[in-house]
Order: structure tokens, then C-alpha cells, then sequence
């Protein structure tokens, strides 16, 4: 039981739908006790001609009245018992999504997305199974025999009733072992489907790539494996259910044979009578369903506490980035845009080598610095850290002059416009995308941010202009767009410091040029920070760094590190050359 405290706090503001639910179908376990009762007493008066024609309507009244209740209670405890389940399900998938939302970076890194989707989907789903129907069923398996028989013991014959029960626990056994074996078929079944999936997913997100090696055949081929792979599993499924339940009837039939032929011969003997016969009958067969739910009870069971289990391990996983203990009260408005870095080392979690080595730089508020470096430099990681996506060690790096462990993290965060160097944009309205940030903001604002990162004209393009939607079931922005979009995105933040992650790197150097030139008038009095393989983009910036193997190799303004004669004049010449050559093409 201790693994579902966590649902506990549902469980608390449910009890009563859950307590009022079970004593509906409590009730409906009971009325339907009184049918086989009254079917008797007609068989006996009509066997020993007592009965009158006025009976017989009072007799099928009552059971049109009882049949009618049951449909109605039926109804009421579904709603009360399999609905709240669902309510359970809708809380915790809510709960789970909101605590995935506060894992950081870093907990991305080590764990599948197929995995979290599995613990979002099958394991809640377990739950609410656990909760709904294994609720009714551990409700029904403990209430329904215990009565019927008790009923059977008193109104026939103890020999029969005996005889008559010896094949129904061999239902519950058989429940249980095939259970076993579905629950096993039933993952092989969802890991099937799950590489399936994967394999739609990727292709068609590939597709270009597929296209363009020409192997659409092999991947057709793949996926031929695939599918049958997934239709073998489903097939032992099907075999399993397509045995169990006529197996589980024909046992269950067993019993009824006994009752006909020793029952039989008991109420020719006369030592019970034919109504008594007809009643146990019936009695006999509200007994098969609770067997087979006392076998399931327990499948049901496991899974619900396996599935807890699983989502307890990420439930307890704590957010590694959050506010700690010392954090002081610093708003948007007080903290200051400079950002400074003391022999700051950092290494990934998990990796060997140091991805920063004594890192020493001091960014003033409303400057601009530029980082240039090779590929697997640093450059992403150094911005980063500024966002704090990881932690760093005390000290080493500070904003505004406050060690960033101590900046509450919304306030830095709020106070970052970031353009990533993946452009990741969502699956909306590029309205919505650019005013991410709040979106509320008015329209003034998303369309200057774009304007200023130069992607106005393009929208307006568009048939739908901002209205457009992108990603899957939309239109596909080409590369230089993507970008453009994710720099109005950062900018209609209206940030104090932007950071730009190789932003430009699909422009043109005209265009290019046109942003630099809108960005200047925006970061006027904010800290940029511009990450970029072409000297054209950075070449204006107040301070250069460059990385190489994440130390700062070079460091000062363009004009300064063209006199060093280093690995950024190299650079610079190289580039110069082949524009030369362009142009002469
Ligand atoms: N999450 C991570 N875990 C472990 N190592 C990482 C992680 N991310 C990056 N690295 C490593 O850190 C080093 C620096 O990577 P980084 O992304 O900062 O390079 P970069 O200078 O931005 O390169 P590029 O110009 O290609 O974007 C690389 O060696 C990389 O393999
Ligand atoms: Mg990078």
C-alpha cells in the first residue's frame, strides 16, 4: 500500500465517490440475488398449481421492477467507480507531465523519449485499471460468493451445493495462470508496437534523407519486419483469449452438469424441489463471473503496483537545477545584465574530460561579446551555464555580480532571450511562436521583433501571414527562416541580455548584416553574447573570445586579434580568401 501514497491526496478528495460506488454495487450484488429466488417460486407454484394469474403479474412486476433498478444503479456505480478511475488517470497524467516539465537538461540526456511516453500511457493506464475495474472486481469476488453460497446453503442442499462448487475455484486458478501469460504476451505486444512506431516516426521525419540515399526499398523492407514482428505477437494474444474463455466456460459448464445430474435425481427423489432446482441454476450462474474476476484481481493488482513502482522512480527523481536555500529576493528589474566568469571548469555529468578549462571573462552590462571556435569548442556550453541548464561550482560564475546559484532561476531565466542553435520551433501559429514568452503580448510587439530580426517581408508571404502554422501540419520554414523566427522569438522577450547560438549561420551575409544592424538598435542597452564561425558576424563586437578546447585561446577586439597573428587571424584570412573567390567567380 505504500507504494500508491502517492495518490493518496486523490484517493482522500474521492472516498466518497469510491465508498457511495461501492455500496451501489453492493446493492446491485444483492438485488440480483432475488430474481433466481422469485423464478423459483413460480416453478413450485405452477408445478404444484397454486399459483393464480394475479401472481404471476405481481411475480414478473417485481422483477421488471428489479431489473429496472439494476440498469439504473448499474449506471451509477460505472460512474462512480470507473469514472472517478479515469478522473485518476487525467490527475496524474497531469502531475506526471507538470514534474517532467521541472527535470532539467540533464535528466533528458539518460532517458528515452519512447520510455516517457510509455510510463505517460501504459503504466497510467495500469492504474486506472487497478483503480476502476479492480476495484469492482475485488468488490464482487468477495461479496457475490460469499452470499450466493451462503443463499445456496440455505434454501437447497448441502451435498449439491458442495458437489456443485468443486470445478468453479479451478476457474479462478485458470484466470490467474492465463494472466500471467497474457500480461507477458501484452508487453511483447507494446514493445512490438513500439518499435513499429519508431520506425513511421523516424522515416517520415528522414524522409528527405531516405529519399536521397535511395532507400526506400530497404526501409520498406525494415518496416515489412517490423509489421510482422508486431502481428506474431498480436496473433499469441489473440490465441491466448481465443482459449481461455471457452476453456473457462467449459468449466464452468462442468458445474452445471453436476447440479443437472445429481440435482436431477435429488428433486426426482423429491428431497428438493423443482423450484429449488431452478434457483440453484440460476444462483449457479451469477457464480462464474466472480470466479474469473478473483483470477484477474490479482493480474490487475501486480501491474498497478509494477506501474506505480516505475512512476514513483521518476516521480522521486528531484529537479537538479532549482532555487536553493540562499537564494536572495533579486527581481527581473534589479538584476543587472554583466556577466562574469572566475577559473570556471566545468565538466559534463558523466564525461571524462572537462568541456571548459579556467575560464576568465568579465562581460559588462550592454556590451556585446563574440565567441568563435571550432566545432565541439565550447561555445554552447559556455551559454549554457549562463542559463544555468547545469550547475556550477560556487563561485565561478556570477550575473549582475551575484554567484548565479543565488539569482532566483525565473528571474534569470525571464531575464535571458536565448536563440538555441537547433532553432527548435513548435508546432503552432508563428504568432504563438514568437510571442512564446507571454503569450498574451500584443501584436505590435511580435510583429517588431520581427521586423527587427528581418523576417517580416517572409511572413507576410505567407497566405496566412503570422497565422501560419508550422511543423508537421503546417508549412516548413526554410533554414535562414527557422532562424529568423527563433531570433524574433528571443527578442520579443525583450530581454536584458540575448544570446545568440551560431544564429545567423544560414543567412546570407547581406541579410546577416540587415540583422546585425536591427539587433544594434535593440541590444542598445542589453549584454549580448554572439556565437559564430564567420568573422562578418562578430567581427563588431566589443570583446572576442576564442575557444579551442575549452580554453580561451584569444582574446580582445577584432582589430587586436587580427595584429595577435594567431588562430583568429588564420581564420580570418581564410575567410577573407575564399570570399574573394566567390566574388571573382
Ligand atoms: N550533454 C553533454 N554531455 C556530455 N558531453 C557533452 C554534452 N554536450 C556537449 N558535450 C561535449 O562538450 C564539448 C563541447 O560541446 P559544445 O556543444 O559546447 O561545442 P560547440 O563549441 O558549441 O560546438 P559547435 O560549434 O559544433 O556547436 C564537446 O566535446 C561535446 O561532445
Ligand atoms: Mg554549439
Amino acid at each position: 500500500m505504500k507504494t500508491f501514497y502517492r495518490l493518496s491526496e486523490f484517493l482522500k478528495q474521492h472516498k466518497w465517490q469510491y465508498i457511495i460506488g461501492i455500496i451501489v454495487l453492493l446493492i446491485v450484488d444483492g438485488l440480483q440475488l432475488i430474481s433466481p429466488r422469485i423464478i423459483g417460486k413460480v416453478t413450485d407454484g405452477l408445478t404444484d398449481g397454486t399459483l393464480t394469474m394475479n401472481q404471476i403479474f405481481k411475480y414478473a412486476g417485481i422483477i421488471l421492477l428489479i431489473a429496472c433498478f439494476i440498469a439504473v444503479l448499474r449506471y451509477a456505480w460505472r460512474m462512480l467507480v470507473m469514472g472517478t478511475a479515469r478522473d485518476l488517470e487525467f490527475w496524474l497524467r497531469n502531475k506526471f507531465f507538470a514534474h517532467l516539465e521541472t527535470l532539467s537538461a540533464n535528466f533528458y540526456n539518460n532517458k528515452k523519449t519512447g520510455d516517457l511516453m510509455a510510463h505517460a500511457t501504459n503504466d497510467i493506464n495500469a492504474l486506472r485499471m487497478t483503480f476502476g475495474p479492480g476495484i469492482v472486481m475485488i468488490t464482487d469476488a468477495l461479496f457475490i460468493p460469499v452470499t450466493t453460497i451462503i443463499i445456496m446453503l440455505a434454501t437447497t442442499d448441502i451435498r449439491l451445493t458442495l458437489l456443485a462448487l468443486i470445478p468453479l475455484p479451478f476457474i479462478a486458478i485458470l484466470m490467474g495462470v492465463f494472466g500471467k501469460l497474457i500480461q507477458k504476451r501484452h508487453r511483447d505486444v507494446q514493445a512490438a508496437f513500439s518499435d513499429l512506431t519508431d520506425k513511421v516516426q523516424e522515416n517520415m521525419a528522414g524522409i528527405r534523407v531516405v529519399k536521397s540515399f535511395v532507400q526506400e526499398n530497404y526501409e520498406t523492407d525494415k518496416f515489412l519486419a517490423s509489421n510482422e514482428n508486431y502481428i506474431d505477437k498480436n496473433m499469441s494474444l489473440v490465441k491466448i483469449f481465443g482459449f481461455m474463455f471457452p476453456f473457462v466456460m467449459f468449466i464452468a459448464s462442468l458445474s452445471f452438469i453436476i447440479v443437472l445430474g445429481y440435482g436431477g435425481s435429488l428433486t426426482i427423489k423429491g428431497e428438493i424441489s423443482l423450484g429449488q432446482f431452478t434457483s440453484f441454476i440460476a444462483y449457479l450462474g451469477l457464480l462464474t463471473w466472480p470466479m474469473m474476476a478473483i483470477g484477474q484481481v490479482v493480474n490487475i493488482l501486480q501491474r498497478g503496483i509494477a506501474s506505480m513502482k516505475r512512476l514513483n522512480e521518476i516521480f522521486e527523481t528531484e529537479p537538479e537545477i532549482i532555487d536553493s536555500p540562499e537564494v536572495k529576493d533579486i527581481t527581473q528589474e534589479e538584476l543587472k545584465p554583466s556577466i562574469e566568469f572566475k577559473n570556471l571548469t566545468f565538466t559534463y555529468p558523466g564525461a571524462l574530460q572537462p568541456a571548459l578549462k579556467d575560464i576568465n571573462l568579465r562581460i559588462e552590462s550592454g556590451k556585446t561579446l563574440a565567441i568563435l571556435g571550432r566545432t565541439g569548442s565550447g561555445k554552447t556550453t559556455l551559454v549554457n551555464l549562463i542559463l544555468r541548464m547545469y550547475n556550477t561550482k560556487e563561485g565561478q560564475l556570477a550575473v549582475g555580480d551575484n554567484d548565479i546559484s543565488t539569482i532566483p532561476l525565473k528571474t534569470l531565466r525571464e531575464s535571458i532571450g536565448y536563440v538555441p542553435q537547433d532553432n527548435f520551433l513548435f508546432s503552432t501559429t508563428i504568432r504563438d511562436n514568437i510571442a512564446f514568452s507571454n503569450i498574451s503580448m500584443d501584436m505590435d510587439r511580435v510583429e517588431q521583433a520581427a521586423k527587427f530580426a528581418h523576417v517580416y517581408d517572409n511572413i507576410m508571404e505567407f497566405p496566412l501571414k503570422f497565422d501560419t502554422m508550422l511543423g508537421e501540419r503546417g508549412v516548413t520554414l526554410s533554414g535562414g527562416q527557422k532562424q529568423r523566427v527563433s531570433i524574433a522569438r528571443a527578442i520579443a522577450k525583450d530581454p536584458k541580455i540575448l544570446i545568440l547560438d551560431d544564429s545567423l549561420s544560414a543567412v546570407d551575409t547581406k541579410t546577416e548584416e540587415k540583422i546585425l544592424e536591427g539587433l544594434k538598435e535593440v541590444m542598445k542597452n542589453r549584454t549580448s553574447i554572439i556565437i559564430a564561425h564567420r568573422i562578418s558576424t562578430l567581427k563588431e563586437a566589443d570583446e572576442i573570445i576564442v575557444l579551442d578546447e575549452g580554453t580561451i585561446v584569444e582574446q580582445g577586439t577584432h582589430q587586436e586579434l587580427v595584429a595577435m597573428n594567431g588562430l583568429y587571424n588564420s581564420i580570418y584570412q581564410k575567410q577573407l580568401l575564399e570570399e574573394k573567390l566567390e566574388n571573382e567567380a
